[in-house]
């Protein structure tokens, strides 16, 4: 079976654009880089960004266990109040974090930075959080997103400006499951 082969969502991919292979290569390198950046802290407080980041998440913890790395893991979940507010910025909060991060030193784990809107939010509200460092870490990165002044010290791939699937992404909650990052064929779009 190749790597677009044997399940439902085969037939419905028209490229993939990161495969599985990579995406663990790309981890296990951005998990060595960042367990030697933090090697003089001794636990990396990991904040994930829901739904989207929980394939990375998984991954990239158990990376940074490999490499000899404490973490301790957050969830967040925010949402985007449609189209037009997004280009304000403005963004509700359906899950905060559960613990004070004060003084804690924090990576946002992010599956993809598009505009950047989300992510400058976030690091705005983790600093006034009073966290004691705060970077980010995104497996994908599109090409507006250099256009923002969002500090994304850490990231995994930059690809076209496309709208993908897999690995954590979805389209209408759907191929959140993909094992890679690819791109859906136009028919899909057309069915709903
Ligand atoms: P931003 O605020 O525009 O950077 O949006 C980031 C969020 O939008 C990501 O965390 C994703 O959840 C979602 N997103 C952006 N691009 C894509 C895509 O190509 N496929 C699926 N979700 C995307």
């Amino acid at each position: 079976m190749g790597e677009v082969g044997g399940t439902w969502f085969t037939d419905d991919i028209e490229r993939v654009i990161v495969t599985e292979e990579q995406i663990r290569e790309k981890t296990e390198e951005l998990a060595r880089k960042i367990a030697a950046d933090y090697s003089h802290v001794p636990t990396v407080l990991l904040v994930c960004i829901l739904k989207g980041a929980v394939m990375f998440m998984a991954d990239f913890a158990r990376a940074l266990g490999r490499e000899g790395q404490a973490v301790e893991l957050e969830f967040m979940a925010i949402s985007s109040y449609g189209q037009h507010a997004t280009s304000s910025g403005v963004v509700r909060i359906l899950k905060d974090l559960d613990r004070d991060i004060a003084g804690r030193h924090v990576v946002v784990v992010e599956d993809i930075v598009d505009s950047g809107l989300t992510l400058s939010w976030l690091l705005k509200y983790v600093a006034s959080r009073s966290a004691a460092s705060v970077e980010v870490v995104a497996l994908l990165r599109k090409p507006d997103a250099i256009k923002v002044q969002v500090p994304v010290k850490y990231v995994g791939f930059d690809i076209p400006n496309e709208f993908v699937v897999g690995y954590g992404l979805d389209f209408a909650e759907r191929y959140r499951e993909l094992p890679y990052v690819g791109i859906l064929k136009p028919e899909v779009y057309a069915r709903v």
